[in-house]
């Protein structure tokens, strides 16, 4: 079992959920760049629980602590690693999921794969908070983009399974999409949703085709994400149901003389190697696993069919507080594939 990502930026995520903590080594980040901290705290800040309208009740400071890599505020090339403490942990609430597993989390899987061995602690290893360790990572790698041009967005485009994608409120969810979050964890339950993330400046000719493209290396990491079920880019499973002359996009020299095109449904991606256009992606999330409704489930002591009732704290959606975490993984995988050898010239 790993927990690493990336060819030249190889990111490793570790911890557990109830564990002493959570956090991330970076072995291959450039040495000599000035991280801005406070914007990698308030960006980490995104994904905290409690961040976002229907978030669980657990508090953490997220405070990453830095135990190498980077000295007298820029980084030194040398690996960094980041620590973020668990603070409020409540392992009792899980005392029960040892032996009946929450339908549609990682219990069950995990614990077949590991012979029991796995901390099942609110999800232990598979549990969301280890993407606060992929967002200080991530956080730098879109600094260290941005500093380049190559600037890394999202938005939430639906919510239930309604679209919001005209959406400008900054918490990116309408009045709308906050009821039906609302609505859901009064009744006990959960929605999921679906975030779109767009990475523009990126320069033609990086990536591969077949097995190592940049569709491959997105999907790669962002289906790392827990919950997250599917990834699309450009005009998606959309573009199958069109034609060609819909679907395909012209090229056309810019004011500048750069070929581009005027649309893009192939979502800045061409047999797996960049166009020079936005990369265009969206991730689907499902809905959160442990609801507080009664759930039908196993006894793995007695053999048994059972009744579930999942205690702990949990987001009616994790949406709001997945989207920073798309960017992150979208920053990694883009500032991995810029470091690999540049286009011939
Ligand atoms: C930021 C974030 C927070 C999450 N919080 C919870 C949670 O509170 N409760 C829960 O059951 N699942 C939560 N999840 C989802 C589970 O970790 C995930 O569904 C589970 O590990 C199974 O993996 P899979 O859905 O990818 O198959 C969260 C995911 C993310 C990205």
């Amino acid at each position: 079992m790993s927990s690493t990502y990336g060819h030249n930026l190889k990111v490793t995520l570790f911890g557990e959920s109830h564990g002493a903590g959570v956090g991330c080594v970076i072995d291959g980040f450039p040495a000599g760049f000035r991280p801005d901290m406070d914007a990698v705290r308030a960006f980490m800040a995104r994904r905290a629980p409690g961040s976002a309208p229907g978030s669980t009740a657990r508090r953490e400071a997220d405070a990453p602590e830095i135990l190498s890599g980077i000295f007298d505020g820029h980084t030194t090339g040398s690996p960094i690693a980041a620590l973020i403490r668990n603070g409020d942990q409540r392992s009792s609430d899980y005392a029960s999921l040892a032996a009946v597993p929450r339908p549609a989390h990682a219990d069950y899987a995990l614990s077949v794969k590991t012979g029991g061995a796995n901390d099942i602690r609110g999800g232990g290893h598979s549990s969301g908070r280890l993407t606060a360790g992929l967002c200080f990572a991530g956080a730098l790698a879109m600094q260290h983009l941005a500093a380049k041009g190559i600037i890394v967005a999202s938005r939430i485009v639906s919510i239930g399974g309604r679209d919001i994608s005209g959406e400008t409120d900054p918490s990116g969810l309408d009045a709308a999409a906050k009821e039906t979050i609302e609505a859901a964890r009064r009744e006990g339950d959960s929605v999921g949703g679906i975030v779109e993330c767009s990475v523009s400046g990126m320069p033609a000719g990086y990536g591969a085709p077949i097995f190592d493209g940049v569709e491959n290396r997105v999907a790669a990491i962002v289906f790392g994400i827990p919950a997250v079920k599917g990834v699309e880019f450009g005009s998606g499973f959309a573009g199958s149901a069109m034609r060609g002359s819909e679907n395909n996009d012209a090229f056309f020299h810019d004011v500048d003389g750069a070929i581009r095109t005027r649309t893009n449904h192939h979502g800045g991606i061409l047999g797996g190697v960049t166009s020079g256009m936005p990369i265009v992606f969206r991730a689907a999330i499902k809905p959160t696993p442990s609801i507080a409704r009664p759930q039908a489930s196993v006894d793995l002591r007695t053999g048994k069919d059972c009744e579930l009732v999942v205690k702990g704290r949990h987001d009616a959606c994790i949406v709001p507080r997945a989207r920073p975490v798309v960017e992150a993984a979208a920053a990694i995988a883009v500032l991995d594939i810029l470091l690999d050898p540049p286009p011939v010239e």
